[in-house]
């Protein structure tokens, strides 16, 4: 390597000048070299790394955004006993404009870059590097993270997929419900990443079926079409037999989907692959609680009973289910006719996550920006928060949106949460109400009950007694607690919505 980069030389001076070792190096057909750095104590303890830190060497004169999007593939492709830090890499190039370049892809690239430079001495390559770091690593704001997250940026929840993966293995179908943004999507793909992990005989298949069209007609087409193109892509990777499956029409109806589906899995019994169907924003497929009472789709329950009968004769297939509305298991009709799931499979809904949970990604996302919080902190955030992961990450961001960025570590303390809650409540009050809506779309009965509650008609105790089906619903979804005596009161999201006047 030190031929083709002779950069190299001084950099491994640069790294032991900070702690750090290069414990592997790997060269690419392209002319990357790719190497890992165990980053020692002192660089681990400052940025909060756990992991190995990659850093690509690129071969061009002339860097390009490709070289952060190859980052995850890297990864993916590193030796089992190996494993680096995802939220960012070192990068080197010869480009002369290569720390300008990182700079301006840190927004709309998944994987954040930092300029390692070099011809320079190692002292002042260690340096610019360590001022580099603490600039980029504390300028963005991990709390500020709307999409799905999974592996290092996946905290807690830990009994649920205890629960999830004994399920799957025992064959029992499962629906993971809970409130918009509680963190249902991202517990279906982490379950589906630890069922494949280290198991090349097993095919996870996750389908957001938010784009369904809601019209019936279309909705029998798009769906078998969903599902076939999901599964396809599932299978090709192993191989399965498909042949059926991939000459499925427009005209294919659900017994069509069915029968090919059931020859694939057939092949993969007698492999021994496993196949697990995930299908998330499954209100797309039900509806709200006014679609269900007055919609005609016979094909929901018909592509049920087809999932049904499939996991009941393939031992080695299993279908995770996840969204807002439990109805899909809960109701004994859905449109007219049996619901093919009702009391066939579990229901699981996400509660907040506990106080151990919820501090470890608060700490932990703050250390990977060089921010601290005191137990003082923490304690506060508890008492606003309550474990909903939506209230804590956003009321974290906006705390660190006020930090003074020229200490190092930034610390956080109680009156830092304090300060700024109001403008928190303020800011996330839109989102709240449109939480709030949703919920009430799909159960309207159990909102209703809410209302009263919070307008001081009616506790909910006496609710409780008159309809107790639906307050079990709300103390499921955690918007009402009940503590062991069984004294009933708001949830966490519950009191926000209350505070912030949505409810
Ligand atoms: N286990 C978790 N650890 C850390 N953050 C989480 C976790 N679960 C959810 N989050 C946070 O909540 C956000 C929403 O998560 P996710 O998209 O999984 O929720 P959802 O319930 O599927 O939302 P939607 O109702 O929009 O489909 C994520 O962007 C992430 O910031
Ligand atoms: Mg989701």
């Amino acid at each position: 390597m030190r031929e083709k980069i002779p950069a190299v030389v001084e950099h491994r001076q640069a790294f032991r000048l900070l702690g750090a070792e290069i414990r592997f190096i790997r060269k690419y057909a392209d002319g990357t070299w790719v190497l890992l750095l165990n980053t020692g104590e002192a660089l681990a303890g400052r940025f909060g790394l756990t992991r190995d830190v990659m850093v690509m060497y690129s071969p061009t004169h002339e860097l390009q955004p490709a070289i952060l999007g190859s980052a995850k593939k890297r990864r993916d492709e590193l030796p089992r006993t190996f494993s680096c830090e995802d939220h960012f890499i070192l990068v080197a190039s010869s480009d002369p404009h290569a720390a300008a370049k990182l700079h301006a892809w840190a927004q709309s690239e998944p994987t954040l870059g930092i300029h390692l430079p070099h011809r320079s001495t190692p002292d002042a390559i260690a340096r610019t590097l360590i001022a580099e770091m603490q600039r980029k690593l504390a300028s963005r704001n991990l709390y500020d993270e709307t999409l799905p997250v999974t592996g290092a940026d996946f905290f807690g929840r830990r009994t649920e997929l205890t629960n999830l993966q004994e399920e799957l293995r025992q064959g029992k179908v499962c629906g993971v419900f809970g409130l918009r943004k509680t963190g249902k999507t991202s517990l279906v793909k982490e379950l589906g990443q630890r069922f494949v992990s280290g198991n090349d005989k097993r095919i996870f298949v996750l389908r957001d079926l938010e784009s369904l069209p809601q019209q019936s007609g279309r909705l029998r087409v798009e769906l078998v079409q969903e599902l076939r193109q999901g599964l396809l892509e599932g299978f090709r990777a192993k191989q399965v037999r498909r042949g059926d499956l991939n000459d499925l029409g427009l005209e294919a109806s659900v017994g069509d989907l069915k029968r090919a589906l059931a020859i694939s899995l057939n092949d993969c019994q007698k492999r021994g692959i496993q196949v697990v169907l995930a299908l998330d924003e499954i209100e797309s497929l039900v509806g709200d609680a006014e679609t269900l009472r007055h919609d005609a789709r016979p094909e929901v329950p018909e592509a049920l009973g087809a999932l049904r009968s499939l996991v009941q004769e393939h031992s080695n297939f299993n279908v995770v289910i996840s969204g807002i509305t439990s109805a899909i298991i809960h109701r004994g009709q859905l449109f007219g006719v049996e619901n093919p799931l009702f009391n066939w499979a579990r229901s699981y809904y996400l509660e907040p996550l506990s106080r151990i949970e919820v501090d470890g990604l608060t700490t932990d996302v703050g250390r990977r920006m060089g921010v601290q919080w005191s137990s003082d902190a923490l304690d506060t955030m508890y008492e606003i928060c309550l474990g909903d992961v939506f209230l804590h990450r956003t009321l974290a961001a906006t705390v660190v949106d006020t930090l003074s960025q020229d200490t190092f570590p930034m610390l956080v303390s109680s009156d830092n949460v304090e300060a700024v809650k109001k403008r928190w409540r303020r800011g996330v009050a839109e989102r709240l109400a449109q939480m709030f809506g949703s919920f009430e779309r799909h159960y309207p009965t159990e909102a209703s009950l809410l209302r009263l509650a919070a307008a001081g008609d009616a506790s909910l105790e006496s609710l409780e007694a008159e309809y107790p089906i639906e307050m079990g619903r709300l103390i499921d979804l955690a918007l009402v607690a009940e503590a062991p005596a069984g004294d009933l009161s708001f949830g966490s999201l519950c009191q926000v919505l209350h505070q912030a006047r949505v409810l």
